[in-house]
């Protein structure tokens, strides 16, 4: 992988079948990502995307769907593109329906086309639409019983827990090769979450100072300021903690906490993640409320398809430790919420404060006050280090100031899409930014230990108000050890 990809072209012609078409990430996602990828002609014209759904459609009624889309110009072209199966998950048949859409394509193009079957679906479809794929031999694609065709890509939740993510994996390691496998996680495509990578290793100033003599703790908040909207059902099966704690957040943690690879290559960055994931310090059920917070939002069980009597969290903050080296004994203070006053996701490193003793008598300089570097990953994508300088005046009177640099005030591309990029790279068979199943198994370990917790100790869900940073006691967790989460 390259970390300039804006020249990425690809030239194969290639199949994508969306599983789930009709759903949110099909329309908010998926082929809005793929139309600009159209647009900006970094694909080839010889593509087909087939939309597979249990709904009733014909082809015509599947592209006038995307009605913002088809506002555009470019629509019409790449809606030419477009096909619809209607299909039940359980049932044989649209399979079928589908192979001999897919054999009409190859015959048109006279040669086998490399075949994408992406899972876009909720995940509780995973195992039926393997089984098919796998009984209907649609997996091996058209080139006589090889698996030189077909790419399967599988969306997040993978899994409910570490046992049912070992089973999944177990039955797509028996249908595909590991190359064929993209466990998508779409925070790896962001373009911040890769800078980290650049950033960390990159500038020879970091890499001294990164580490537990000089970090007195790190924070990740990821804030969102919507509810659930549509996705009640969805969101009413998994809550926060599995559908971004599990995933996102175990991602942006590796990023910030992992060591240095030996290669920018797909292995040796994989080994890293899924090393430093592995290190994360396991939360017994014991402890579970010294170090988790759990809530949800006071109008949540109203909103639509969500259980009126839900115990579902829409708000969790964790405090852990990395037993690797580097971070031994330093707190990971998480929190990760819906309806939250703004939208936020950011790292944020605190260093050591160390001259608070020396100008005591001049000022502002509290214990917390200490320089602050935040990885702001959405919106406002960039980086500021918080400084403390000396205020213009006679006195010596000390101050914060930041520094900041934002992606959009130097550089004039725009940053890409995290699903632009993930899809360029499903095409280019590029593994680096996807989930290795040994990553899964270490994060699910550690969220698993949680929910257990929470299960076995009847942790108690704290109702916080809307458009606030959770209930009191997530402030708690933090404060009692004499910190404050970032503003
Ligand atoms: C998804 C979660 O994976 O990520 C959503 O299912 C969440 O609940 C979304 O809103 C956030 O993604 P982004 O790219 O909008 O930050």
């Amino acid at each position: 992988m390259n970390f300039d990809f804006s020249e990425s072209f690809v030239s194969q012609p290639f199949i994508m079948i969306i599983f789930g078409a009709t759903g949110d990430l099909s329309y908010n996602k998926l082929v809005p990502a793929l139309f600009k990828l159209f647009k900006k002609h970094r694909i080839t014209e010889e593509f087909l995307i087939i939309g597979f759904s249990r709904r009733d459609m014909t082809d015509e009624q599947f592209r006038e769907s995307f009605v913002e889309l088809s506002k555009e110009k470019e629509w019409e072209f790449f809606a030419k593109h477009l096909r619809y199966q209607k299909g039940d998950f359980s049932q044989k048949k649209g399979y079928f329906e589908l192979i001999d859409k897919l054999n009409e394509f190859d015959k048109r193009m006279g040669a086998c086309i490399t075949r994408f079957f992406y899972l876009a679906t909720p995940p509780n479809n995973y195992e039926t639409i393997l089984n098919f794929l796998y009984k209907t031999k649609l997996s091996e694609g058209c080139g006589q019983g090889s698996n030189r065709w077909t790419r399967i890509i599988i969306e997040k939740p993978f899994g409910k827990d570490l046992k049912t993510a070992i089973k999944l994996d177990r039955i797509l390691s028996t249908i595909f090769e590991e190359k064929q496998i993209f466990r998508v996680d779409h925070y790896l495509g962001k373009e911040t979450v890769q800078n980290i990578i650049a950033f960390r290793f990159a500038n020879g100033i970091f890499e001294p100072v990164w580490n537990k003599k000089y970090i007195d703790n790190i924070q990740i908040t990821f804030a969102e300021k919507k509810g659930v909207e549509t996705r009640g059902k969805f969101f009413d099966g998994v809550g926060i903690l599995r559908d971004v704690g599990q995933n996102h957040l175990m991602q942006l943690l590796a990023a910030v906490a992992m060591e240095r690879p030996k290669k920018f290559e797909r292995e040796p960055v994989r080994e890293e993640r899924a090393k430093v994931i592995k290190a994360i310090r396991d939360i017994r059920p014991s402890g579970i409320n010294k170090f988790v917070v759990r809530g949800q939002y006071k109008g949540y069980k109203k909103e639509k398809d969500v259980d009126i009597n839900s115990k579902t969290e829409t708000f969790t903050a964790i405090k852990l430790f990395v037993d690797t080296k580097r971070f031994k004994n330093v707190p990971f203070y998480l929190r990760l919420g819906k309806k939250m006053p703004k939208d936020d996701v950011n790292i944020s490193i605190f260093f050591k404060q160390i001259s608070h003793e020396l100008f005591k008598e001049y000022g502002s300089m509290e214990k917390e006050k200490a320089n602050v570097l935040t990885i702001r990953i959405q919106p406002n994508e960039g980086i500021s280090l918080k400084l403390i300088a000396k205020k213009p005046g006679a006195k010596l009177s000390l101050e914060e100031v930041n520094m900041k640099f934002r992606y959009d005030e130097e550089f004039e591309e725009k940053v890409f899409d995290a699903y632009e990029k993930i899809l360029l790279d499903i095409f280019e068979g590029d593994q680096m930014l996807f989930n290795r199943s040994d990553e899964l198994a270490s994060s699910w370990k550690f969220i698993t230990g949680i929910l257990k917790g929470w299960e076995e100790y009847k942790t108690k869900m704290l109702m916080y108000n809307e458009y606030t940073f959770g209930p009191k006691e997530a402030f708690d967790l933090i404060e009692k050890d004499g910190r404050k989460w970032i503003e």
